[in-house]
C-alpha cells in the first residue's frame, strides 16, 4: 500500500464547524480521571429517572419475542395515535395519525434527516442564532446554505430583523428554523408570534421546522405555545416534539414530527429508505408515559424549576445577577464585564480549572452567543449550591 495514502473524509464533513464542546469534555475527563469531581453543567442530559408506566412497560412487553423484529419505520399505529390524542389534549390540534405523524429515533434523527429531505446544495435555511447545533449542522451536512438571524432578548425584533434580511437575499431561503422555548438562549414566545409567522411564511414561501423540545418544561404557570395551533401553520410546516425531556427519556431515543403532510412524507420517505424504525418495546413504553398522568409531567418540570431558584438565587450570592429562565432545563447567562474581555471558551475553562465546575460556552451555539455560558439544570440542588461556593471562590467579582 501506498505510505503516503491519507484517507479523506467526504467533502460534507470538511464543511462541519469546528466543535467547541470537545476540548472541554476533554479536560473534564481528565481531570475525573485523576479522581477531581467536576460539577457538570455541561450537557443537556436529564438525570432525573424516566417515568415509571413507561419503564414498567418495557420490562413487560420485551419478553415478547414478537417485539423482536424490526418494527414500522413511521412508527406503530397506537403511538401515532397516542400522539394525535395529546395534541388534541394539550393544544386542541387535530391530527391524522396516518398522514400527519411520524415517529423519531429522537427529534435530533428527525431534524437531520428531514434537512436532508427538503435541502441540498444552492439551497438555504433561516437559523436563528445562537442555535442548538444539530440546526446549523444538518443543514449544512445537506450541503446547503446557513443563513443566521440574530436572536435579541426582544423577540419584537426577530420577524423585523428576518423580513429585512430576507429581502436581500437571492434566491430566497427554502426552510426556517424556530425553537421556542428556545435552547440556549431560554427566550420564550406567544401564539401571536406563531400567527405571525405562519402569515409571512405563506407570503413568501418559506417552510418553518419548529423544534419543540422543551414543550412541557416551562415555569411559573407559563404554557409554552405549540406552533400548529396558529391558524394555517399545517399548510406551512411543521413540528418536532420528543421523549426526552418531558419524560426523562433522553436514552431511549423517540420523538416526533407532526403537522404539514407532504413535508411528513418527505420524512418518511427518506426514513424509509435509512432506518427500520424504534425499537418496538420503546414505542409501546412511550405510548404509555404520552397517555400517562399530567402531573407526572408536571413533576419533571418542577424539578428543574425548583434547580432555576437555587442556581439563580446562589449566584445572586456571590454577586452575579442574572434573570430566571421561564422554561427550559437551561439558564443562559451574562459572563461577569470583568471576564469578558476572555471570551466565553476561555472563561468556560478558566471555571473549570479554578472552580471544577462545568459549563457550556456561549460561542459554541454560534457567534451571536459569545459573552455568555449556559448551565444545563442537570445537578442536584446540594451540587448546584456546592458549584457556585466554588464559582464565588474563584471569580472575583
Ligand atoms: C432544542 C433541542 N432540540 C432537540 C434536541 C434533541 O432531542 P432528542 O433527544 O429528541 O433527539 C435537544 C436536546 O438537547 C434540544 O435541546
Amino acid at each position: 500500500m501506498n505510505e503516503k495514502f491519507i484517507i479523506q473524509p467526504a467533502n460534507r464533513l470538511k464543511r462541519l464547524p469546528p466543535y467547541m464542546f470537545g476540548e472541554l469534555n476533554r479536560l473534564k475527563l481528565e481531570k475525573r480521571r485523576q479522581g477531581i469531581d467536576i460539577i457538570d453543567f455541561g450537557m443537556g442530559n436529564p438525570d432525573q429517572p424516566t417515568v415509571h408506566s413507561a419503564v414498567r412497560k418495557l420490562q413487560e412487553v420485551i419478553a415478547d419475542s414478537k417485539t423482536h423484529r424490526y418494527s414500522a419505520s413511521k412508527g406503530i399505529p397506537h403511538l401515532l395515535k397516542a400522539v394525535s390524542e395529546r395534541y388534541q389534549r394539550q393544544y386542541g390540534v387535530e391530527l391524522n395519525p396516518n398522514k400527519e405523524i411520524i415517529a423519531t429515533i429522537g427529534s435530533k434523527e428527525g431534524i437531520s434527516h428531514l434537512s436532508l429531505a427538503l435541502l441540498g446544495p444552492g439551497e438555504s435555511a433561516l437559523i436563528p442564532s445562537p442555535a442548538f447545533p444539530i440546526h446549523v449542522w444538518s443543514v449544512v451536512l445537506a450541503g446547503a446554505n446557513v443563513i443566521t438571524i440574530p436572536m435579541s432578548s426582544q423577540m419584537d425584533h426577530f420577524l423585523s430583523d428576518m423580513s429585512h434580511i430576507v429581502e436581500n437575499l437571492w434566491p430566497k431561503p427554502k426552510v426556517m428554523f424556530l425553537n421556542f422555548p428556545h435552547n440556549p438562549t431560554t427566550t420564550v414566545t406567544t401564539l401571536d408570534f406563531f400567527e405571525e409567522i405562519v402569515q409571512y411564511a405563506k407570503k413568501k414561501e418559506i417552510i418553518v421546522i419548529h423544534d419543540f423540545a422543551y414543550a412541557d418544561i416551562t415555569f411559573d404557570g407559563y404554557k409554552a405555545p405549540s406552533f400548529l395551533q396558529a391558524k394555517g401553520a399545517k399548510d406551512v410546516g411543521v413540528e418536532f416534539t420528543s421523549m426526552s425531556k418531558s419524560f426523562n427519556m433522553a436514552g431511549w431515543r423517540c420523538g416526533f414530527c407532526v403537522g404539514n403532510p407532504e413535508i411528513i412524507n418527505y420524512l418518511a420517505t427518506i426514513k424509509g429508505y435509512y432506518d427500520y424504525g424504534i425499537f418496538t418495546p420503546i414505542q409501546v413504553a412511550s405510548i404509555m408515559a404520552l397517555r400517562g398522568q399530567a402531573e407526572e409531567v408536571e413533576r419533571v418540570a418542577k424539578v428543574y424549576q425548583d434547580r432555576r431558584d437555587i442556581l439563580i438565587d446562589s449566584l445572586s450570592k456571590i454577586g452575579w445577577n442574572t434573570e430566571k429562565p421561564k422554561a427550559t432545563m437551561f439558564a443562559w447567562i451574562r459572563i461577569p464585564e470583568k471576564y469578558q474581555n476572555i471570551g466565553s471558551f476561555e472563561f468556560s475553562k478558566f471555571l473549570l480549572e479554578k472552580a471544577e465546575v462545568l459549563v457550556s460556552p456561549g460561542i459554541g451555539f454560534g457567534e451571536t452567543g459569545e459573552g455568555y455560558i449556559r448551565m444545563s439544570l442537570v445537578e442536584n440542588s446540594d451540587r448546584i449550591k456546592q458549584a457556585i461556593r466554588q464559582i464565588g471562590r474563584a471569580l472575583e467579582l
